[in-house]
């Protein structure tokens, strides 16, 4: 007789969030918590903390490459990142955002890129940023078999076009983006820093989830960037940030620690020492 194929082990097997389950969260009563990683060791720690979600961010183009936006982060520094990412992750989704301006050059060079992060790393979806013009690649992305999730409201990729980061206030605009996204196939959507009351009525326009950052305690679920939760960013954090931790000293004291032993001579003591 022939053997039955070995299927993954159960537990494992059912932990894993995939694109229809996380849809699916809308309505459920269960708020949606996604966060950022941008490696392995993080990515690990954010998947055992039970978020549903990890977002490899273009925002690594400033939190860990120190640029002053995220313009500059390529297709292929994502991919390299989101392939870590991708490894570390067990359980929550992980959706990986194009880069600018990996998807502004027709839809057959979206779907080749994205294609690039589906095929390269164990990643599961691409988030790009856009509404109404973007709902064209959208739609071919989502008929090519690629999950999508839409980003609406402030778009940081357009920063130069905004003249800054601010909050987006125009609500027909919005409604108008965040419609045509969710129509052309997007499974969730991103609602980045517009008023609270416009992100509940976009929210409960939509069947699929809202993923708030700066939109209120309304949406579906949340996002924030790792680095800000544990409070590793720089001096300056937008009023919709939380800081859960104080990892910036606790980095600065270790570090410090280290220095002064090494300097008095008590690094390495004999435990450390081989003789
Ligand atoms: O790049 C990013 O981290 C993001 C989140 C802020 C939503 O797009």
């Amino acid at each position: 007789m022939a053997k039955k194929p070995s299927s993954p082990e159960p537990s494992r097997r059912s932990s894993r969030m995939t694109v229809p389950k996380f849809t699916a969260l809308k309505g459920t009563g269960q708020k949606i918590s996604m966060v950022t990683a941008y490696d392995y060791p993080f990515a690990s720690l954010v998947d055992e903390a039970g978020v549903e979600g990890v977002l490899v961010g273009d925002s690594m183009s400033m939190v860990v490459q120190g640029h002053e936006n995220t313009l500059p982060v390529t297709l292929d520094e994502m991919i390299y990142h989101a392939e870590m990412v991708g490894r570390a992750v067990n359980h929550a989704l992980v959706v990986v955002d194009m880069p600018f301006p990996s998807y502004h050059l027709g839809k057959f060079k979206a779907i080749e890129n994205a294609g690039r992060i589906l095929k390269e790393t164990r990643c599961q979806a691409v988030k790009l940023e856009g509404g109404v013009e973007q709902a064209e690649t959208i739609a071919a992305l989502v008929s090519a078999g690629i999950p999508v999730m839409a980003h609406c409201g402030l778009r940081p990729q357009n920063v130069h076009q905004l003249g800054g980061y601010r909050v987006q206030r125009d609500e027909q605009a919005l409604i108008s983006d965040a419609c045509a996204a969710a129509e052309a196939g997007a499974f969730a959507m991103v609602l980045e820093c517009i008023p609270r009351g416009i992100a509940e009525k976009i929210t409960g326009m939509l069947s699929i989830p809202t993923i708030g950052i700066g939109a209120g305690a309304d949406c579906d679920g949340q996002v924030l960037v790792l680095h800000d939760i544990l409070g590793m960013a720089s001096d300056y954090s937008p009023r919709f940030v939380k800081a859960y931790a104080d990892l910036k000293s606790t980095v600065v004291d270790a570090v410090r620690g280290f220095r002064d032993e090494v300097r008095g001579g008590e690094f390495p003591a004999a435990e450390h020492t081989f003789e």
